[in-house]
């Protein structure tokens, strides 16, 4: 067995033109007549450690419950992926829940993909003093619009991990885009799979809770937004002039979160400004709820087969494993 001498890092930056034009998306977004920004915004070395905060909290269910799912599941995962399967774990944050499938599944290699690269750093760095024989590539990178791998991470019998629900990010129409493009990094390989988690549609009154949780952390993880969004187009939005907002709709099916203005305002930044009313909302995220029956049947249509699925006795998360 050999010593690794730690996790390698990749970033793939945005180039000039890149930052640009993003800096242009975040701007539209604002000026729009329902304004909204990417919910990408709400990471960073704060946001991402006060998402951390957010999985502790007693109203937030997804990230315990799926833990108590990933302990159930493991060994029918390494039966299905078979020996070595390179781990890629999409939005690996704190690198927690990877961890806790390195015995089982005994990985070739672990790949942490996410947005937040210096938190990523920091986590897979510790990751690496305790599991020192097991390479680790860490990749800071926005893969919301594809994803891309570095060359070091070979075809063959990969498991791709998408745990948290994070899928609920996306439309159910961008889901099954990126799941089919998950499955297109698979296709003409040997082997290989996906492990995702998804929430599902439960009580309102439940699932208000865990996005306007009593302690406020959710709300300062949306608010938080705001100074990202000053260090990205040079705004001036104050936080103490918003409030966080979370509300279920219930004929999308998914929870919604917004700020809202508490008094009339303006906000400016170099080459723009726009005028917000007291009550007028920014639409932060989406985070849909899915019937598990719906969601396999998108898994489906995105190419996976064998799909088997693992539930709580509250049916409030799933995780599914397919094979390519
Ligand atoms: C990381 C996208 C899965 O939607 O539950 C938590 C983010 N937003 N509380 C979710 C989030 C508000 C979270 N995901």
């Amino acid at each position: 067995m050999t010593l690794q001498t730690g996790p390698t890092f990749f970033s793939f930056p945005a180039d000039a033109l890149a930052q640009e034009a993003e800096v242009a998306a975040v701007v539209a977004g604002l000026m729009a007549e329902a304004p909204r920004v990417s919910p990408k915004y709400l990471y960073g070395p704060l946001g991402s450690r006060l998402f951390d905060a957010i999985t502790e909290l007693p109203e937030y269910y997804p990230t315990r419950t799926e833990k108590a799912l990933l302990e159930s599941c493991r060994d029918r995962v390494a039966r299905a992926t078979g020996p070595a399967p390179k781990l890629i774990d999409l939005g690996a944050g704190n690198c927690e829940k990877a961890r806790s499938l390195f015995d089982a599944l005994k990985p070739a290699q672990y790949v942490a993909v996410d947005i937040s690269a210096d938190f990523l750093r920091q986590s897979l760095s510790q990751l690496q003093r305790d599991f020192p024989h097991l390479e680790m590539l860490g990749v800071g990178s926005d893969f919301s619009s594809g994803l891309r791998l570095p060359d070091a991470v070979s075809r063959d019998n990969r498991l791709f991990f998408y745990p948290g629900s994070s899928i609920g990010n996306f439309t159910p129409e961008q889901a099954l885009t990126f799941l089919a493009g998950i499955r297109d990094h698979c296709v003409g390989a040997h082997g290989g799979g996906l492990l995702i988690g998804v929430d599902l549609i439960k009580s309102e009154a439940l699932l208000q809770a865990a996005y306007d949780d009593a302690l406020g952390v959710t709300a300062a993880f949306n608010l938080n937004l705001l100074n990202n969004l000053n260090a990205l187009i040079g705004s001036n939005f104050s936080v103490a002039d918003w409030r966080h907002r979370a509300l279920f709709n219930v004929e999308a099916s998914r929870i919604e979160m917004h700020l809202e203005a508490r008094r009339d305002l303006g906000v400016r930044w170099p080459g723009g400004a726009r005028a917000f009313r007291q009550g007028q909302r920014i639409h932060t995220e989406n985070s849909y709820k899915y019937a598990l029956a719906d969601f396999k049947a998108l898994l489906e249509r995105a190419g996976f087969s064998r799909i088997q699925s693992w539930t709580d006795d509250n049916n409030w998360f799933a995780l599914c494993h397919a094979a390519i």
